[in-house]
């Protein structure tokens, strides 16, 4: 079974904390969603594998530590996976972007594919997935399902607001894949937001509503 993290770091806690209030407008909100994504890579790549190297310094050859594992992808389920992009790439510079366009239908909640552009090495690659919201995991499940049929193997999945339902759902549906989560929630209300939740988090951030 697969590690479910969720974030205690403080300055997480603090930003989650502005970008929940409603007085926030799209500048702000956008400005601290990357923060809080730079934030989250740095505590979801702690056990990204180390090798040794000898290098030379100007002074002698020594031993440093450089990144071993395979090389790394970040994959934003459109739209506001994307509002996650630029904070996880200040962490992890080489990475590749791949693009998954999903939207929850309304009535149904359920998912509804539009868009997929994936490096073409995605399958030799650790894919990060980014979504800020886990509601009810319709959109994150079947963004990992598309990565697993392209011959993707090692996935995690951040989101930085989830709703207790979308982690069970990801844990039957991915046990495979490690979640990091900025903050647990509630739970969800009748039209499958969370409680309680920012509002929608794609509108947030581009400002559509
Ligand atoms: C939001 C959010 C997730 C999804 C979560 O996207 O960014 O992708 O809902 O809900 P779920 O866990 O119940 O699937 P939305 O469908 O609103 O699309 P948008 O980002 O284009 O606004
Ligand atoms: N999508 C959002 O943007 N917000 C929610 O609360 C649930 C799904």
């Amino acid at each position: 079974m697969a590690k479910v993290v969720l974030m205690e770091h403080p300055l997480i806690q603090h930003k989650i904390g502005w970008i929940r209030r409603s007085s926030i407008g799209s500048k702000d909100f956008r400005t601290m969603v990357s923060e809080i994504a730079m934030l989250m890579c740095y505590e979801a790549t702690r056990d990204l594998e180390l090798k040794d190297i000898e290098i030379e310094t100007p002074i002698c050859t020594t031993t440093v530590k450089e990144l071993k594992g395979k090389k790394l992808a970040v994959v934003p389920i459109l739209r506001a996976g994307l509002g996650m992009v630029d904070g996880m790439l200040s962490m992890i510079p080489a990475a590749k972007i791949g693009h998954i366009g999903l939207y929850r239908d309304p009535e149904t909640l359920e998912p509804v594919e539009y868009y997929c552009k994936l490096p073409e090495d995605c399958s030799e690659r650790e894919v990060f997935v980014v979504d800020p919201m886990l509601a009810t995991g319709g959109s994150s499940a079947a963004a990992i399902q598309m990565l697993k049929d392209k011959g993707v193997k090692n996935i995690r999945f951040l989101c930085i607001i989830a709703a207790p339902e979308g982690v069970e759902h990801m844990k039957q549906v991915h046990p495979d894949v490690d979640i990091y989560i900025g903050a647990l929630d509630e739970r969800l209300n009748e039209h499958g937001y969370i409680v309680p939740g920012l509002g929608d988090a794609g509108d947030r951030i581009f400002g559509t509503k």
